[in-house]
């Protein structure tokens, strides 16, 4: 007896589509519920039956039980960090297709990038079109639309480089203003999209050969940090699309320790005869590391006023006073300030904090992707709040790598 293995993956399907249109019976919602936030709740592990919005559910949250989620903007905030997110997701998706067409076979074949890795990569871009639409459905008819990207990779390894460091800070940006977002049913959905994003990152770095997450907690950045690092790769958008409200800080640069030596080499090193030294793998320990705690790191950083973004219609700009004077380490949950030295009109020299997370960690804040701005005044912030540091900022971000 001959058995049809498609025929009955398409019986399969058949069933499944009839299933799914099947219609729903609404269910009926007993209400929204909830009590107002408590700023002296005593966290004591009690709960208060007599409060329950419903059954096995306790007082409190941002309405959890809403019976009709609105998944749209409900303020120029939500619009303006919706719309950056979206920025970037049009990016990635133009980024993964360029770094697949613009290197042959046989080059990501040399790199160890095989076509099983491949289709990994196409795969990330045809997440992000996902992403793409998710979020021009929230924004509606105004979302803005593609544009025209610039790279200055040359290598499989660059791309490969460039395309992790980018999901990162795109990661990081969503993190850091997901929670201030008024549309609490918006940020539900973003939150499942950027999870994924975050995979694509951790697969990036395996494909570099690089330890998969050196971090315990992911960083979170302002939005303007995020425009600033994504804003000099887009060349030009529609007319169509509308000004965005975000910063452009002036660049920053990291001299020393430079990213590409003979064994770092933008996180991708070779041995002079062209084998790659840490080929793709899901874990590896790296005995040379990329940066060292204690090392001096000198920064060059661009005067603010120059045109740059889309169509070099945007203007970097500082509100900080005078000189900077120190260097602000943004990774994983802290804020750390190392003092500045300036060396020239626009050059200065730091140390690479050695800082532990917890006192009682061998765990160092700086490891993995960090993110460098340079300030005039070493405010003490967290996560919650860091967007109170860009008016302080003299130049930045800067991603630096460590570990
Ligand atoms: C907030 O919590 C404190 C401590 O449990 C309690 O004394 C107070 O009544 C609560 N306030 C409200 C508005 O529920
Ligand atoms: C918080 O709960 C503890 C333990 O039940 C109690 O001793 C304390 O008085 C409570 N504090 C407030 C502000 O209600
Ligand atoms: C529980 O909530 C009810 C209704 O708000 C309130 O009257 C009562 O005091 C609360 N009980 C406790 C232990 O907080
Ligand atoms: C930006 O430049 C492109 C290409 O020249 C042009 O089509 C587009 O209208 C410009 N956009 C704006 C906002 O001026
Ligand atoms: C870095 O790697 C690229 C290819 O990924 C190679 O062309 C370049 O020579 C390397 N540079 C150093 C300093 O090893
Ligand atoms: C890097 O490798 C090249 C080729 O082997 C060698 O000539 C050069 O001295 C090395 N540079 C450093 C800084 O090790
Ligand atoms: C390249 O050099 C490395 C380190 O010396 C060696 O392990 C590797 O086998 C060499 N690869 C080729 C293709 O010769
Ligand atoms: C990995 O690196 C750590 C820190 O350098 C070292 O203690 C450990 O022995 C290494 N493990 C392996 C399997 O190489
Ligand atoms: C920077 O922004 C401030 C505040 O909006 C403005 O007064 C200043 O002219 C801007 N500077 C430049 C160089 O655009
Ligand atoms: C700093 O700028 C001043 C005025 O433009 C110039 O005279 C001086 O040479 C510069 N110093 C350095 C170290 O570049
Ligand atoms: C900055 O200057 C101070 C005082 O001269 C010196 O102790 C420190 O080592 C310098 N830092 C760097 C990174 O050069
Ligand atoms: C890093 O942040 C955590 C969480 O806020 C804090 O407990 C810790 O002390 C910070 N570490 C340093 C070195 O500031």
């Amino acid at each position: 007896m001959g058995f049809s293995f498609t025929a009955s993956l398409l019986a399969g399907a058949a069933l499944a589509k009839g299933v799914l249109s099947a219609q729903a019976i609404p269910t009926e919602f007993s209400g929204v519920g909830g009590v107002a936030a408590n700023l002296t709740y005593n966290a004591t592990g009690d709960f208060n039956t007599s409060t329950q919005p419903a059954a096995y559910t306790p007082a409190g949250g941002i309405v959890p039980l809403e019976p009709s989620p609105t998944y749209a903007p409900l303020s120029d905030f939500d619009y303006q960090s919706l719309s950056l997110a979206l920025y970037h997701e049009y990016f990635e998706y133009d980024l993964f297709n360029y770094g697949l067409t613009r290197f042959s076979d046989e080059e990501f074949d040399a790199a160890g990038i095989n076509a099983e890795y491949r289709h990994l990569i196409r795969f990330m871009a045809q997440q992000e079109l996902g992403h793409i639409e998710l979020i021009s459905n929230m924004l509606g008819p105004d979302a803005p639309k593609a544009c025209q990207y610039k790279y200055d990779f040359d290598s499989v390894g660059g791309f490969l480089d460039f395309a992790q460091k980018q999901t990162q800070w795109t990661e990081s940006g969503v993190y850091g203003f997901l929670e201030h977002l008024d549309s609490r049913a918006a940020a539900n959905l973003l939150l499942q999209s950027i999870t994924t994003e975050a995979r694509q990152e951790m697969s990036l770095r395996q494909l570099q050969g690089l330890f998969p997450y050196p971090v315990w907690f992911e960083t979170g950045l302002p939005q303007s940090f995020a425009w600033t690092l994504v804003s000099p790769y887009i060349v030009s958008c529609p007319a169509e699309n509308h000004k965005v409200v975000w910063q452009n800080f002036p660049g920053l640069h990291v001299v020393s320790p430079p990213t590409a030596t003979n064994f770092t080499n933008g996180s991708y090193p070779q041995y002079p005869n062209g084998t790659y030294m840490y080929p793709a793998a899901v874990s590896t320990n790296r005995t040379l590391p990329l940066s060292l705690p204690g090392q001096i790191v000198e920064f060059s950083w661009e005067a603010p006023g120059q045109p740059i973004g889309p169509n070099t219609s945007y203007i970097t700009n500082t509100t900080a006073k005078g000189q900077p004077q120190f260097a602000a380490w943004i990774s994983q949950l802290n804020i750390t300030y190392t003092p500045l030295n300036l060396t020239g009109n626009n050059s200065g020299a730091t140390y690479q904090p050695s800082v532990h997370l917890y006192n009682d960690s061998t765990q160092q804040v700086i490891n993995g992707s960090s993110f460098v701005v340079l300030t005039d005044v070493a405010l003490p912030l967290t996560p919650f709040n860091l967007s109170a540091i860009n008016e302080h900022i003299v130049a930045g971000p800067a991603v630096y790598a460590s570990g």
